[in-house]
């Protein structure tokens, strides 16, 4: 399967990271093919609302940036993974960006399955993020919701959540 990793979080040796790091270990062991994109290294604008992908652009994003090879991915995966930090109880900047700017191609073309990676601080802390995933994601798209993976920057770098993700990733078709 193709599979399309969206890491949010800026910080190399962080709990998103960790988590990643291990789910896309055991997908290429699984003979999964990944693709992981570090958001935070990216160029990526915020939408500026301006609706040329709605009209003269057909689909097509008015600014260039760092979109540019991730929406030829966004549209060839057939799973998307967001991975994300919590911050002030959503995910990072730099995913908001990436999410709002998929509004210039829509639902992912080929896209089947999704699944959501979130660390925070603190427990308790996952329902808005929760709430775009399932409202304007996922459950938008109408793709099988895969889970969602949520835990303290502890809990994502434990042993048991390797473990999860790991299952996880073998349990994919
Ligand atoms: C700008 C900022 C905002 C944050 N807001 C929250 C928050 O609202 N709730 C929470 O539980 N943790 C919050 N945190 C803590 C992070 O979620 C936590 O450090 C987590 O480990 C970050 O993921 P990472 O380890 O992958 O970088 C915030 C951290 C930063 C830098």
């Amino acid at each position: 399967m193709n599979i399309l990793v969206l890491n949010g979080s800026p910080r190399v040796t962080g709990g998103t990271a960790a988590m990643v790091s291990a789910f896309v270990g055991a997908a290429r062991e699984a003979g999964h093919d990944v693709n992981v994109i570090e958001i935070a290294t990216k160029n990526i604008h915020g939408c500026l609302a301006c609706e040329y992908c709605h009209t003269s652009g057909n689909g097509s994003c008015v600014q260039r940036d760092d979109m540019d090879e991730i929406y030829p991915l966004w549209d060839a995966a057939e799973m998307i993974v967001v991975a994300s930090p919590i911050y002030y109880g959503s995910f990072s900047g730099q995913m908001h960006c990436l999410i709002h700017r998929t509004y210039a191609g829509g639902i992912p073309e080929q896209c089947r399955k999704m699944a959501l990676f979130l660390c925070s601080g603190a427990h308790g802390v996952y329902s808005n993020a929760e709430g775009i995933y399932h409202g304007y994601l996922q459950g938008y798209f109408g793709v099988e919701d895969l889970g969602v993976y949520e835990g303290t920057t502890s809990e994502c770098k434990s042993p048991k959540m390797a473990l999860r993700l790991r299952n996880l990733a073998f349990s994919l078709g």
